[in-house]
């Protein structure tokens, strides 16, 4: 019997032994091994470029939202019909699928897509070779179908595609400042909330990624709303916050960041109860990166609810998912009813972190409490 333990033992072993090297030896996929700082840089044309240009302000514009269509159709979930797997990562938030090309979705399937990503919040699709190499050309076709791009006023972009708007972090780059006056890296945000309509749905991919960590954190900001007490929610859709992009202007002014400001920087007035215009769920609409003050009131009582609700969104792991990047993955999620927040825990590693984001605009907010005055 020892005999045949250890037999059995030594051939676990060495399984997982070859289990191991297997990973290592498996040639790699697209971003899998790619380095972004190196000669033959797979995806050197999607590194970002900080063009001198100036835009003039953003103009409003009607958006028809692609979810309505789908929730004319007989079966509005039917493109997930073929896919291998559709897994739940938390009943609040998130979706995970595997076994469908995105990039060969008709317009129908696009239109399904953005009522998926609205109900569910975030969805996870794996295995996306195809839709990654197809290149800036299709991410532009590909994002316009969902609504006006957002063209970043200081973010860097691929030569010739500003509506494009790359992450790229490394051991040099002047994005690292999480650190220098934080205890944290974590910071929950709606992208870009500032702008009179910000952004619905969005596309991100990873081009080139750490072994471990840049994981991205997600939370409902339906769930938030939802744990709060009736009484205290009424009062809130009473109530509007100012959304500020002054600071993030700054700080590209000050050299970060590439050091560029191609748009003058805007304010806008947003309820902080938000109506999605499809599923008319009602979400928190408040962040700590953009949001400043709450319109009305005085400045003790504004600080003190919009830290309240910061606080509530940082420590609900419970309304919490976490992305974990593969190699392929793109993943879409709606601004509207969810906020985000990046880790850099890899800094030291001195590996690079480059991701694309197609950054599709929406609708002005919506007011949970009809009839709520936005002009001020
Ligand atoms: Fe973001």
């Amino acid at each position: 019997m020892p005999i045949a333990t250890t037999t059995t033992t030594a051939t676990k072993v060495e399984e997982a032994t070859q289990g191991i090297a297997t990973l290592k030896l498996r040639s790699p996929a697209a971003g899998e091994g790619e380095k972004a700082g190196e000669e033959g840089y797979r995806y050197a044309h999607l590194l970002p470029h900080f063009s001198p240009d100036h835009y003039p302000p953003l103009t409003p514009f009607e958006h028809v939202d692609p979810g309505h269509r789908a929730l004319a159709l007989p079966n509005p979930r039917a493109f997930l019909d073929s896919a291998a797997s559709v897994v739940e990562l938390t009943p609040h938030l998130g979706t995970e699928v595997t076994g469908i090309n995105l990039a060969e979705l008709d317009s129908s399937g696009r239109d399904q897509l953005a009522l998926e990503v609205a109900r569910r919040g975030l969805v996870v699709f794996r295995d996306q070779q195809d839709f990654i190499d197809r290149g800036p050309d299709f991410y532009r076709e590909w994002g316009s179908h969902f609504g006006r791009l957002h063209i970043h006023p200081t973010s860097g972009h691929p030569v010739g595609y500003p509506e494009i708007h790359l992450v790229y972090r490394d051991l040099k780059s002047t994005f690292n400042f999480e650190y220098e006056d934080s205890i944290t890296s974590t910071l929950w945000h709606s992208d870009v909330s500032y702008e009179l309509q910000p952004p619905g749905l969005a596309t991100f991919f990873l081009l080139a990624q750490p072994q471990s960590g840049g994981d991205t954190l997600f939370t409902s900001q339906v769930a938030t709303l939802k744990r709060l007490s009736p009484q205290f929610v009424a009062f809130l859709r009473t109530l509007k916050a100012v959304h500020s992009g002054v600071e993030q202007a700054l700080f590209s002014r000050a050299g970060k960041r590439g050091g560029i400001v191609r748009r003058e920087p805007v304010e806008h007035v947003h309820p902080i109860v938000r109506r999605h215009p499809v599923t008319g769920e009602e979400a928190l609409y408040v962040n700590r990166q953009f949001t400043r003050r709450i319109v009305g009131l005085k400045r003790e009582e504004s600080e003190t609810i919009l830290r309240f609700l910061y606080d509530h969104v940082d420590k609900s792991a419970d309304n919490q998912a976490r992305v974990k990047w593969r190699p392929n993955t793109v993943v879409l999620w709606d601004n509207r009813v969810t906020a985000h927040s990046a880790i850099v825990d890899f800094k030291e590693t001195g590996e690079a972190r480059h991701g694309a984001r197609i950054t599709p605009q929406a609708e002005r907010p919506i007011p949970a409490l009809e009839g709520l005055d936005l002009s001020s």
